[in-house]
């Protein structure tokens, strides 16, 4: 069954200030943010017809474009309120939004000075394919030859546009080589974070992961740190070296798309999802009030 292309699909879209038809929302090629990645974005996700932690993502949307230089013409008010009016004018229950800021076409070159900051938030259903126990079965990493930039090298705590570049490219390498996505170390050779997703290693029975210097410190990572502490585990942020990888015994990704994801490989390390794995999605789902779509697991199952 092939996806509708993004561009073809019904629905509105808000677009600098108002709700437009979905085909209609549209830039020109011309556009400084297609030359030189000055677009910063948010991923969010709706549960039961809420934009779980809302403000949090708004509010990384304005930061994200200040640490690129730009000013997004809203309040984080404004951005919460536009997106909710989106998300109600497309009746998503369960769904996935994409808030977008980028320079526009008002001047052509590396010097943006003059160009004015658009805003678009995009909107579309997203339910949940996997039960808890079909994700329990953990996922696949490759690990990438592209590195997570130095904070002087990048805005590395932007949700930058340009910064996924080589989150994609990471990606279709470990796709085409069989795995589910890839694991990036950083500019120092320490572990980083998956291509959107933050990652947290049990070892010793304590829960381990990067301190994020150089990378997104996801919404959904905090999250999981409060449910783990409430949990009574012991939450440790530090540096990680790859051989580490040989004494973790259970590994996840974190992140709003990946939610809880447990993992089970990273290249030549194996790691068995168990309690601490289960115990998170488990408090995950019921935190964000995920409700399961029996019909589509079973179909996933099947497959
Ligand atoms: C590169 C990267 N790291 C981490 C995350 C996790 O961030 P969050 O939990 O805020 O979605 C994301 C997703 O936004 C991401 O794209």
């Amino acid at each position: 069954m092939s996806v509708p292309s993004f561009d073809d699909r019904d629905g509105l879209i808000w677009h600098d200030g108002k709700l437009v038809d979905w085909r209609d929302a549209k830039v020109h090629v011309l556009t400084h943010a297609l030359h030189y990645a000055s677009a910063v974005f948010e991923g969010e996700r709706v549960y039961a017809g809420n934009v779980f932690k809302l403000r949090e993502h708004s509010q990384r949307l304005i930061d994200s474009a200040k640490e690129l230089g730009f000013e997004i013409p809203m309040t984080v008010e404004e951005i919460d309120a536009a997106t909710i009016e989106t998300v109600k004018a497309n009746n998503i229950v369960d769904g996935y939004v994409r808030p977008i800021a980028w320079r526009g076409s008002e001047q052509m070159g590396v010097s943006a000075q003059q160009t004015k900051t658009h805003v678009a938030i995009a909107t579309w259903p997203w339910p949940s394919y996997f039960s808890p126990e079909a994700r329990l079965r953990g996922i696949r990493l490759a690990i990438s030859d592209w590195r997570r930039p130095d904070p002087r090298t990048a805005p590395v705590k932007s949700k930058a546009a340009g910064l996924y570049m080589i989150c994609t490219m990471s990606k279709h390498k470990a796709e085409n080589e069989g795995y589910d996505d890839a694991l990036l170390l950083d500019w120092r050779g320490q572990v980083a974070e998956a291509t959107g997703a933050n990652i947290f290693f049990l070892m010793n029975g304590d829960l381990h992961t990067p301190t994020p210097d150089c990378f997104l410190d996801g919404i959904t990572r905090r999250t999981v740190i409060e449910l783990a502490k409430k949990r009574g585990l012991k939450v440790v942020e530090r540096k990680i070296m790859p051989e580490e990888m040989a004494d973790a015994t259970e590994c996840f990704l974190t992140g709003t798309a990946a939610e809880v994801t447990p993992v089970r490989e990273i290249g030549p390390y194996s790691f068995t999802p168990g309690d601490v794995c289960k115990a998170l999605v488990e408090d995950y789902d019921a935190l964000v009030g995920r409700t399961h779509d029996k019909a589509a697991s079973a179909r996933h199952s099947a497959a």
